[in-house]
């Protein structure tokens, strides 16, 4: 077992992921300390996760310096040590840049990144008393590549993967390392509450080369890899469990938007021509918002190569092609 005689912290780990994640962790021989802001699943979770293994909980909001505190103390109290901490708890809220509110803002980045902050350097001053520790925070492809309607949790996770980084090399003289994981699509939850119908499911997976959504396990699985010593030799890098998204791809067009904005926003169709993807999304002249009224039909392709006159053509058949993409085809 990767994680025998380990002991390790799962933030956010009432479900969803971070639930997989103890699961693994337990499964692999660690005694987990789990946390999270929400009661009721936490005490579902400590009961189902109490079949793998040695598991405590504690009703911990990430933001609070003085409730992590209070987390790393009774880890230690009933572990002895801390070898591992799982920095899992996060939020998304899809709205349009120009609608984002303080408030959404300030949430987004206090649990994606101030939380991810706070735990670290509590049990970062634990695993230097032991010279030892691994550290494996949470980011995503958001932080990587971006992604409409989601500007502040795409900036949280994109300075959780600098914060990951900066922290492994100054964290290295102590024997700690850090990383972290970034996953793509990960059906959970999170995306079903979002109001995330079958077909914008299906839709949305079929822009994955895998062509399915992701498993909570398979996240598990990347964060029981980096916190085990099979990878001793590697810490400030970001561990992608996206299914591939190819070179030169834009991100991916948040499908639940049409759910939110009744529509006015979002993906219309999904068309392959020459076995190139395109993606035709109707989308405001001036700004993407809710209130605008003057549409175009505008193209994105996922693939950086241009696409075939004859793809063109082909479009065509069923509505107007810019002028853009006309003279883009005809210079390919
Ligand atoms: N689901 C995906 O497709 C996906 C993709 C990439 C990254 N992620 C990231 O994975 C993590 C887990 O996502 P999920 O899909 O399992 O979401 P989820 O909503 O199912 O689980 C998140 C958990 O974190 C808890 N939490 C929220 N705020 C907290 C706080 N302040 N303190 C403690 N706990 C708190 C919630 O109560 C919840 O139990 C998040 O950081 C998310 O950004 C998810």
């Amino acid at each position: 077992m990767r994680l025998e005689g380990k002991s390790a912290i799962v933030t956010g780990a009432g479900r969803g992921i971070g639930k997989a994640i103890a699961r693994k962790f337990l499964e692999e021989g660690a005694r987990v300390m789990i946390c999270d802001l929400d009661e009721d699943c936490l005490g579902a979770a400590h009961e189902e996760l109490s079949d793998f293994g040695q598991v405590r909980s504690e009703l911990v909001d990430v933001t609070s310096r003085e409730a992590v505190e209070y987390l790393a103390g009774q880890a230690k109290g009933a572990f002895g040590r801390i070898d591992v901490l799982a920095n899992n708890a996060g939020i998304s809220r899809f709205e349009p840049f120009l609608e984002i509110t303080d408030e959404n803002w300030n949430d987004t980045l206090a649990i994606n990144l101030t939380g991810v902050f706070l735990c670290s350097q509590v049990v970062a001053a634990e695993m230097r008393n032991q010279a030892s520790g691994a550290i494996v925070n949470m980011g995503s492809t958001n932080g990587i590549l971006g992604e409409e309607g989601l500007a502040h949790y795409n900036a949280s996770k994109a300075g959780v993967i600098l914060l990951t980084k900066t922290m492994a090399i100054e964290l290295a003289p102590h024997n700690i390392r850090v990383n972290s994981v970034c996953p793509g699509f990960i059906l959970t939850e999170l995306q079903l509450e979002s109001g995330m119908s079958e077909e914008a499911i299906r839709d949305y997976t079929s822009l994955i080369p895998l062509n399915r959504y992701g498993r909570v396990e398979e996240v598990a699985n990347a964060f029981a890899f980096l916190a085990s010593d099979e990878a001793s030799f590697i810490t400030g890098t970001e561990l992608v469990v996206d299914g591939v998204r190819p070179a030169g791809s834009e991100g991916l067009v948040p499908h639940r938007l049409p759910v939110l904005y009744g529509g006015v926003y979002g993906v219309d169709h999904i068309r392959t021509f020459n076995s190139r993807l395109f993606q035709i999304r109707k989308t405001s002249v001036t700004s993407a918002t809710r209130r605008s009224t003057r549409m175009q039909w505008v193209w994105r392709f996922r693939a950086s190569t241009t696409p075939s006159p004859q793809a063109i053509m082909s479009l065509n058949q069923f509505t107007t092609v810019s002028p853009w993409l006309q003279s883009a085809a005809v210079s390919g």
